[in-house]
């Protein structure tokens, strides 16, 4: 990304404050909650095991703060130096411990790390990423994917009009094929219409 990019979005969390409550999005609660239901995660004594999570383009942290409050070992990621310090403030605030990392998905290098889970939510990048999931994710690992589809552009009330940062219906799946498909749908939600991918790593 470019720095002009990366300075734009730090310009646009300059003017927000830290999040005063933890607000997670609905979905993400919902498959993680499937996930929960379906591992042990727990050892011979019954200890408690902290599965691995990454978020990609965390912006200002709920999902993450939420994973962590949740038992996750969650590490969170995104270019905007300015957004990870709201986030951090907000982690601080409630005492959630989160690995934050001030990092350009198109640069960043996670070698030798290992997650049972990737999460992203509203960003795009069709170059890097795919690459990057697949690399981290444990065989038998989760993605969890959501941002625009094409579709965002035909709403009246749409902030995105440039078709390179929506989704084809039928993207995903081919951007991710090391994946097999959980769920995999189109949602028109009050503010915005996305495709919602939950995969499971082969
Ligand atoms: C629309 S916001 C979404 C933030 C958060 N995922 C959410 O749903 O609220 C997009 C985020 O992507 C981040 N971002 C944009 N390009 C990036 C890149 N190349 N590497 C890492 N983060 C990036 C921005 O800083 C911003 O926080």
């Amino acid at each position: 990304m470019s720095a002009a990019d990366r300075d734009k979005w730090n310009q646009k969390y300059h003017g927000k404050q830290p999040l005063v409550e933890i607000k997670p999005d609905d979905w993400l609660r919902e498959c993680v909650d499937q996930i929960a239901s379906e591992v042990g995660t727990s050892d011979e004594v019954g200890q408690s095991i902290p599965l691995k999570a990454v978020e990609f383009a965390c912006g200002l942290g709920a999902n993450s703060i939420w994973l962590a409050q949740h038992g996750w070992d969650i590490t969170a990621m995104d270019v905007s130096a300015v957004g990870l310090e709201r986030a951090k403030q907000t982690a601080h605030q409630v005492g959630a411990e989160v690995n934050w990392i001030a990092a350009d998905v198109e640069e960043v290098s996670l070698a030798n790390q290992q997650f049972e889970l990737a999460v992203v939510f509203r960003f795009l990048d069709r170059e890097r990423l795919p690459q990057l999931i697949d690399s981290v994710i444990r065989p038998g690992g989760w993605l969890i994917y959501e941002t625009f589809s094409t579709a965002q552009l035909e709403r009246t009330d749409s902030h995105i009009h440039n078709a390179d940062f929506t989704l084809r219906e039928d993207e995903l799946p081919l951007l991710y094929p090391q994946f097999d498909v959980l769920s995999h749908k189109q949602c028109v939600l009050p503010d915005r219409t996305v495709m919602r991918f939950h995969a499971r790593k082969k």
